[in-house]
């Protein structure tokens, strides 16, 4: 691979933070992947060694750390619904130490921005070593995790300055979409045939630019909520879940706000005990069935005093909900719902008066274990 960096991407330019830049850049980089991974017949397409092995494996095991991981978990549900593939998604941490058992035709994927990040290379250097075929998606050509696995995809994302991860955990999800259509396709899956990626995820495109331009609301939800909270909850239910996880992991890392992220149907089994007059539970709904339990849960809450925000998708939404997102496939609500809770942390850091992008203890590339 050859790397393409364009010195432009490196320029904050106009924006005061390279979160927000990246934050913007969104709906851009779906457009680009999907350039980058069309034949010219306009199909998606991943390298035939990379989907060949893949529609072979009985089980994929996903490895990763932080924002990657979380965006292994949707990658799970992407591959195992598309492609009909079991998945595992591991933490690279504890799949170090606590292997488990591994089935007879594993394949290995590796989910690394940078690529550098010891946790998941102590993993794929025990994978080597077992002798088991393996990916690594990341967004630096050439980087170590990329050069010491079987294979890899790129995201395409452009450099990601800021630590806090936004841009390529959009990517790495889309690039999960593209490996599962694309394994799918091969395998010959019914999902697969009919799961028109390409025009899915230009409306996902369309839709993140209509979220990017919502900052002022954004900015006003969180002065209204979050403001001088201590703490905060995430709920969703699927992929909502997901979401919430690096809903909290994002406020967590820039605005120093104690925050989790929750299965909404398992806040009310002990954890509903921290909910006090004013503490902030932010609910994701983007499915209808799931949402309307979600939505009980939020009453559940609002009655113990919590100030509930809702975000929920159009079709699902109803009246009085905080933030609206637009309806996009099922498969791809992450995309979408991410946004506005990556555009929530970003205001809370600001208006804390913190450093946005360079946040205390955290580093971009972490290369101890
Ligand atoms: C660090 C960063 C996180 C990132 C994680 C994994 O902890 O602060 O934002 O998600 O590493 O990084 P990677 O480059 O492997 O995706």
């Amino acid at each position: 691979y050859e790397a393409k960096i364009d010195v432009a991407d490196m320029d904050k330019g106009t924006y005061e933070h390279y979160m927000l830049k990246e934050v913007d850049e969104q709906p851009a980089v779906m457009r680009r992947l999907v350039q980058e991974y069309t034949n010219e017949k306009g199909e998606l397409v991943v390298d035939e060694a990379i989907t060949s092995r893949i529609q072979k494996a009985d089980r994929i095991y996903i490895v990763a750390c932080g924002t990657s991981w979380h965006a292994g978990l949707v990658g799970k549900q992407l591959i195992e619904k598309v492609a009909e593939i079991p998945v595992e998604v591991h933490v690279a941490s504890e799949f170090a130490y606590n292997m488990p058992l591994i089935s007879k035709n594993p394949f290995f994927i590796f989910i690394s921005q940078s690529g550098e990040t010891a946790d998941s290379r102590q993993v794929l250097v025990r994978v080597n070593e077992l002798g088991y075929e393996s990916m690594t998606m990341t967004n630096v050509p050439g980087s170590t995790l990329s050069r010491e696995a079987n294979h890899t995809m790129l995201l395409h994302a452009g450099p990601e300055i800021a630590v806090a991860s936004t841009k390529a955990y959009t990517a790495q999800i889309a690039t999960l979409a593209i490996l599962a259509k694309a394994t799918g396709m091969v395998k010959g899956t019914a999902v697969a045939k009919e799961f028109n990626l390409v025009k899915e995820l230009s409306l996902v495109a369309t839709g993140m630019e209509r979220l990017v331009g919502e900052k002022e609301h954004i900015s006003d939800l969180v002065k209204a909520n979050l403001e001088t909270t201590r703490n905060a909850f995430y709920i969703g239910r699927g992929m909502d879940y997901f979401v919430s996880m690096e809903a909290a992991l994002k406020l967590k890392e820039i605005s120093y706000i104690q925050a989790e992220g929750f299965a909404a149907g398992e806040l009310k089994h002990g954890t509903i005990a921290l909910i006090e007059e004013g503490t902030p539970v932010i609910g994701i709904i983007t499915d209808e069935v799931m949402g309307s339990h979600t939505r009980g849960n939020l009453k559940e809450v609002e009655s113990r005093g919590a100030a509930t925000v809702v975000v929920s998708m159009e079709g699902f939404e109803k009246e009085g909900d905080h933030i609206v997102l637009p309806h996009v496939h099922e498969l791809l609500t992450p995309l979408v719902s991410v946004v506005p809770i990556q555009l929530i942390a970003y205001y809370a850091s600001l208006h804390r008066g913190l450093d946005v992008d360079k946040p205390r203890n955290l580093a971009k590339s972490v290369t101890v274990e």
